[in-house]
């Protein structure tokens, strides 16, 4: 077990004065290997580095042995990684401590999202700064500003104002599909709506708003790129290896998608207007406007958060209402229950797989000891199914009395800002389909995106009796 000593100091001494790059700061800090050993003896059957693995959905079964068998375990790198490996969190409880202690373990020592920065040559040269440029990356004053400047969009006003327009939209979205009688429900609704939504908030034109359905499958992408870079750089090229094509026009959208960000961003800072991009363009944090790579990040953020996270759930309750018909026909009986449904379709999905935290200093968690500088990850699926909170975690029951308990959002200070948002478009989208289409069923296979990041589904044909 190797213990690097980093020279780093803890993150709020991170030296901010010559602009807000944080980017460039995190390069500088090490992460340590494990200083103690693991509680449990247990080996893993599988890796959590294996993107396949997430492609038959998550793998809930492996959840469970990591949360019976090693609840707080520690995992491999992936091969090439220069980092060490990570601490695997799976139990409620644990993910809970470590989310509401921020002083112990930092989102911005080395990124609250990323299990690894990697090494240099495959670090995509935007996309890698614009993952960490961005609030989710930051602990203490300096997060809370940047959150600060963000939430009267998100607040209940507001929410209620956009609810109409959703609505109608919703409305729209399904009288383009009636008359198929079947379709690729990501293609035509869920893929839609939230892009709608967003664009509402952010202040986006309706002519350019498309482009943001294609820059959202392709960032979907970007993680079984990175991964198939280093497969190859490893085993030489396999049949999994993307085409340069399809890397040629990977890189031309993420470009495309940094100019438009920028454009709008700096249009907004000219002629701000009551939206939630002017607010971003003109914050300012320790009385600095926030300077090119933290709008790119906060632009990725958004974009990225608000999108597909309520898109993955809109689709996954749909399967599940599909393979629950008993279920089913208890919501479509009694409409009161739609709220408690949309909480236990959340708990079941989880649609954002992990999230990260560094340790700042020796600790411990659950009576497993932890040193500092170690990374930690959060695996709300495995939470979510935790049967010390949630009995029969693996049924999908929506008269759970406890269904809303789930961690899918997050807890604590990084929280999910677009809860309210999402549970809005949930709740309009699931009654007028449900009322329209109420013979729905599943139509083929669904596909899910190689990511183990974010449960990114792809495809899912429905068939129902046209109207
Ligand atoms: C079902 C839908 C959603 C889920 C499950 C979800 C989940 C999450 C999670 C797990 C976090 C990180 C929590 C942490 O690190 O402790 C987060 C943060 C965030 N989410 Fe969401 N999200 C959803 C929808 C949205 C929407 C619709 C928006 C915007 C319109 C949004 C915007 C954000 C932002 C800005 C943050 C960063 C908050 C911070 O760092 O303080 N999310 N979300």
């Amino acid at each position: 077990m190797a213990a690097l000593m980093p020279e780093m100091q803890a993150a709020e001494e991170i030296d901010m004065s010559d602009g807000f790059v944080l980017s460039d700061n995190i390069l500088k800090n090490d992460i340590n290997d494990n200083k103690f050993d693991s509680a449990y003896s247990y080996k893993a059957s599988k890796s959590l580095n294996d993107l396949d693995l997430f492609t038959r959905g998550q793998p809930f079964d492996f959840y469970r042995e990591l949360r019976e068998k090693a609840p707080i375990y520690f995992h491999q790198p992936m091969p090439t990684d220069p980092e060490p490996g990570y601490w695997v969190l799976t139990k409620y409880e644990d993910i809970k401590y470590v989310s509401m202690n921020p002083k112990i373990f930092s989102s911005q020592y080395s990124s609250g999202n990323l299990l690894t920065l990697g090494n240099e040559e495959n670090r995509h040269p935007k996309l890698f700064k614009s993952t960490i440029d961005h609030m989710l990356n930051l602990d203490g004053e300096m997060h809370l500003g940047l959150r600060k400047e963000h939430m009267p969009f998100f607040k209940p006003g507001h929410v209620e104002e956009l609810q109409k327009k959703v609505s109608i939209k919703v409305t729209e979205l399904l009288d383009a599909i009636a008359p198929m009688g079947e379709c690729n429900l990501v293609h035509h609704v869920s893929q839609q709506l939230p892009i709608f939504t967003l664009s509402e908030i952010l202040g986006i034109p309706e002519g350019d708003r498309q482009k943001l359905v294609s820059w959202m499958e392709f960032l979907e992408l970007a993680q079984y790129f990175t991964y198939e870079m280093i497969k190859e750089q490893n085993e030489g090229k396999t049949d999994s290896t993307p085409d340069p094509a399809m890397i040629e026009m990977f890189n031309a959208m993420v470009d495309e998608m940094f100019d438009y960000g920028r454009f709008i961003l700096k249009e907004k800072r000219k002629n701000p207007s009551d939206d939630l991009l002017s607010a971003i363009a003109n914050a300012e944090i320790e009385g600095e406007k926030l300077t090119d790579e933290f709008l790119d990040g906060s632009w990725l953020l958004i974009i990225f958060a608000g999108n597909d996270t309520t898109r993955n759930t809109m689709s996954g309750g749909i399967k599940l209402l599909h393979e629950n018909q008993g279920q089913k026909e208890l919501l479509m009986q009694d409409t009161a229950l739609l709220p408690n449904f949309i909480h236990e379709t959340i708990r079941c999905v989880s649609p954002v797989i992990h999230m990260r935290r560094t340790s700042l200093e020796e600790t411990e968690i659950s009576g497993q000891r932890i040193g500092p500088f170690e990374k930690i990850s959060l695996w709300y699926g495995a939470a979510n199914r935790d049967p010390d909170i949630f009995e029969n975690p693996n049924e999908f029951n929506i008269l759970r009395e406890n269904a809303d308990k789930h961690l899918a959002f997050g807890i604590g200070r990084h929280t999910c800002l677009g809860k309210p948002i999402a549970l809005m478009q949930l709740k309009e989208f699931y009654s007028q389909f449900l009322t329209r289409f109420k013979d729905f069923e599943l139509n083929g296979d669904w596909k899910v995106a190689p990511n183990n990041f974010v449960h990114a589904i792809q495809e899912m044909p429905i068939k129902f009796t046209p109207e």
